[in-house]
């Protein structure tokens, strides 16, 4: 089906268009009572991931009510994990858990290499979803980093210095590649089966970037998220992003692979990071998304320097990472119409 507003996609692959295009990361989420009131009926997170009809509404939800200009399937990057045999709860309050960890050699044996119908109930919420946004706005699928990923599944929640999982890099370097490799594997089938469904674009996540060294950041990320994006690209022609959260150090090697937009975020400088990536990749971002906490006059202000800042070319208007759940929704509504508004 040809879709009505396409900026995104066209903004991604290089070409001049009549605005900037925005969309938010986590813009199918709590800032949204309508998305509370799915929550609530459903029970939990898990259960509306993995029933498609309400993931489908949910996913659709930001795109009639904050008119961003995509949409992205609501599911979560843990659920690589389970596919390859580690289940996740999300806990109330606390966020991802899993009840088993990956310890040795044989633990990483026992895991199982995902493939696309694994996670079938998401290929039937994006099949659903395209349905239902009836060409209106593109729908954007994802995955997590395999380094990301790979932290979660060490770790087995959140941490703040991921040191479980950097210790593994240190003490285990080529059970970690072992590891690295079978994520890789499952992550690429899954993105090739989310494109298949009708995913018109793809976004890697890799949120635990910024933990690495340079060097370790090449050897244990970079070198995965590359085969990622060139096997997508063999195979299919749907624009992927790079979002490396913190990796300020990372710019001018992501600018390297197979990519067609790099996320930034608020701590990256945007004329310093068009000067290192050059101008063959789209940017995305890059706002902090505590902007939305300030009055309405500086947020319009805000917004209007960082738009002046990425210029008329390759910029898809994006906060800096998710959206904050305790953000008002009518700021949420002023950032994105302040971009929808601008001409240059
Ligand atoms: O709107 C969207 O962006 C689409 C849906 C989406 C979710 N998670 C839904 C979600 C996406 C793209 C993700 C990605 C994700 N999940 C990342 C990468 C992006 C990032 O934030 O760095 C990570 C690291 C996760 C893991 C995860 N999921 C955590 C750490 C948490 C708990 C903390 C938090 O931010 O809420 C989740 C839960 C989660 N994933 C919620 C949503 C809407 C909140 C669940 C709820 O209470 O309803």
């Amino acid at each position: 089906m040809k879709l009505q507003n396409d900026l995104i996609l066209r903004t991604a692959k290089g070409e001049k268009t009549e605005r900037t295009p925005v969309w938010l990361m986590r813009q199918a989420g709590r800032v949204l009572p309508e998305y509370r009131k799915v929550r609530e009926k459903m029970g939990g997170f898990k259960e509306l991931v993995e029933t498609p009809e309400f993931a489908c509404e949910v996913t659709i939800q930001p795109v009639d009510i904050l008119g961003v200009d995509a949409a992205i399937i609501f599911s979560d990057i843990l659920v690589i994990p389970e596919a390859m045999g580690l289940p996740y709860q999300m806990l109330e309050a606390k966020g991802p858990w899993f009840e088993r960890t990956i310890q040795n050699k044989a633990d990483i044996d026992a895991l199982h290499i995902a493939e696309g119908e694994d996670l079938h109930y998401v290929l039937e919420a994006i099949r659903l979803t395209k349905k239902g946004l009836n060409g209106r706005v593109p729908l954007i699928g994802f995955a997590g980093a395999p380094w990301t990923i790979f932290s979660y599944m060490i770790e087995g929640s959140g941490s703040k210095t991921f040191s479980k999982a950097k210790k593994f890099l240190y003490t285990n370097p080529r059970l970690a590649h072992t590891l690295l490799e079978k994520i890789t594997e499952s992550t690429l089938n899954y993105l090739l089966a989310q494109v298949k469904a009708g995913a018109d674009m793809i976004q890697i996540f890799d949120s635990w970037a910024g933990v690495l060294s340079p060097e370790q950041y090449r050897e244990f990320s970079l070198r995965y998220i590359t085969r990622i994006c060139d096997g997508l690209k063999a195979e299919t022609n749907v624009p992927v992003t790079v979002f490396a959260k913190d990796a300020f150090f990372a710019r001018k090697d992501i600018s390297e692979i197979n990519c067609d937009t790099i996320g930034l975020d608020w701590t990256m400088d945007i004329a310093e990071s068009r000067a290192l990536i050059g101008p063959g990749k789209t940017l995305q971002g890059n706002m902090d998304p505590c902007l939305l906490y300030a009055s309405d006059e500086v947020i319009v202000n805000e917004t209007h320097k960082m738009l002046k800042a990425f210029g008329p070319l390759r910029h898809i208007a994006n906060l800096g990472h998710g959206l904050y759940p305790d953000t008002e929704k009518e700021k949420v509504k002023l950032f994105v119409h302040t971009i929808k508004e601008f001409r240059f």
